[in-house]
């Protein structure tokens, strides 16, 4: 008995080396999980992969996109195997997110924002993937999009990229302090506000020379997405950095009321973050170059 005591003993220290071994490996991994799902909360990965309408599981896709060219529908991001990410190599996601090119070589189309997304710095998308990969498997096979030819062929996308798309990763501007430019990198990269408050052409691309000045709805039966450069008239301009604040808050605005439509889903998102990142957001929008909104207003 008194013989066996120090053999346990021995036998459950030996047990615990692997253990003690193994668990800064996992503090690191609980960190990168944690810094991921931040991050994915300021980019809204959930806002367009969760069908929350329909009952759908987060990550998990199927949710319906309208625009102009067609329905789309978004892909399962879970760690599914066979209908998610789960045998995906961190290169492939890097990819996806910075070139807008699946696996098979193929071109994603640009209702999945990557023209925003290709910003992202590599090690923010290795925690984002991280955090995705930790979260439940779900097994639900993608839809097919609902769109119409010519939009519906993928390699066009290449002619389209060639013209219109600048790949990432985000540059901080050397003359800027760290607030504008934490600004910038949370607003052109992972929030992707442009994507909805800057008018588009014909073909879907934004107008550098309107960023953010407004948008009409993206398809039907949505929301036109109003000027928020300075312009005093047709912007934000007359806001205090309060007022910007307390819609990125709580989404209350100035006039006393609340924003709705796709907005109040970026409030959930905006909520989450911390102040001082919500604050930057705000250094930002300040200093973006006034632009007059369109016939929207
Ligand atoms: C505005 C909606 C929208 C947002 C926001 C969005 N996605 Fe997507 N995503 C899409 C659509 C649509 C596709 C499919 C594009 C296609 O098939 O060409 C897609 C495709 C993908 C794919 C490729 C999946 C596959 O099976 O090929 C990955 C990975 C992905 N998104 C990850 C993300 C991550 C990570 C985020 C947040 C950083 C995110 N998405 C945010 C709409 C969105
Ligand atoms: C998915 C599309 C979408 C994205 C992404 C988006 N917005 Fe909006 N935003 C809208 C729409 C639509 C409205 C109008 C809501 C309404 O009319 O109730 C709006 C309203 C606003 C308003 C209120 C403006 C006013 O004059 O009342 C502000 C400020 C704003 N957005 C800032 C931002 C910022 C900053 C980001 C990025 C962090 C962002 N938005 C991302 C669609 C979007």
């Amino acid at each position: 008995m008194r013989l066996n005591v120090p053999i346990r003993g021995l036998a459950a220290a030996a047990a615990l080396i692997p253990l003690l071994h193994a668990a800064p490996v996992a503090a690191a991994d609980a960190d990168l999980v944690a810094r991921g799902a931040y991050l994915a909360t300021a980019a809204g990965c959930a806002n367009c992969h969760t069908d929350s309408a329909h009952g759908g599981q987060p990550y998990a896709g199927g949710l319906a996109l309208g625009t102009p060219f067609g329905t789309f529908y978004t892909p399962n991001i879970t760690p599914d195997p066979e209908t998610g990410i789960g045998r995906w190599t961190d290169a492939q996601f890097l990819r996806a997110l910075r070139e807008g090119v699946r696996p098979d070589g193929a071109n994603y189309f640009p209702a999945f924002p990557y023209t925003s997304y290709t910003n992202i710095l590599d090690e923010d998308a290795r925690a984002i993937k991280a955090f995705l990969l930790a979260q439940p498997p779900v097994r639900q096979p993608n839809r097919r999009h609902d769109v119409s030819f010519p939009f519906s062929w993928r390699f066009l996308q290449n002619f389209w990229k060639l013209l219109f798309f600048t790949e990432g990763p985000f540059q901080p501007a050397p003359d800027r302090g760290a607030a504008y430019n934490r600004g910038a990198y949370l607003v052109t990269a992972l929030a992707h506000c442009g994507e909805c408050h800057t008018p588009r052409n014909s073909l879907g691309v934004m107008d550098p020379d309107r960023f953010l000045a407004g948008a009409p709805p993206p398809g039907p039966g949505g929301k036109k997405a109003p000027n928020i450069t300075p312009d005093p008239q047709t912007g934000i301009g007359n806001w205090s950095d309060d007022d910007i604040l307390g819609v990125l808050t709580d989404g209350h605005t100035p006039e006393f009321d609340q924003v709705g439509g796709p907005m109040a889903e970026v409030v959930k998102d905006t909520a989450k973050l911390s102040e001082e990142d919500r604050r930057a957001i705000v250094v930002y929008l300040r200093s973006v170059p006034a632009k007059p909104g369109a016939e929207l207003k």
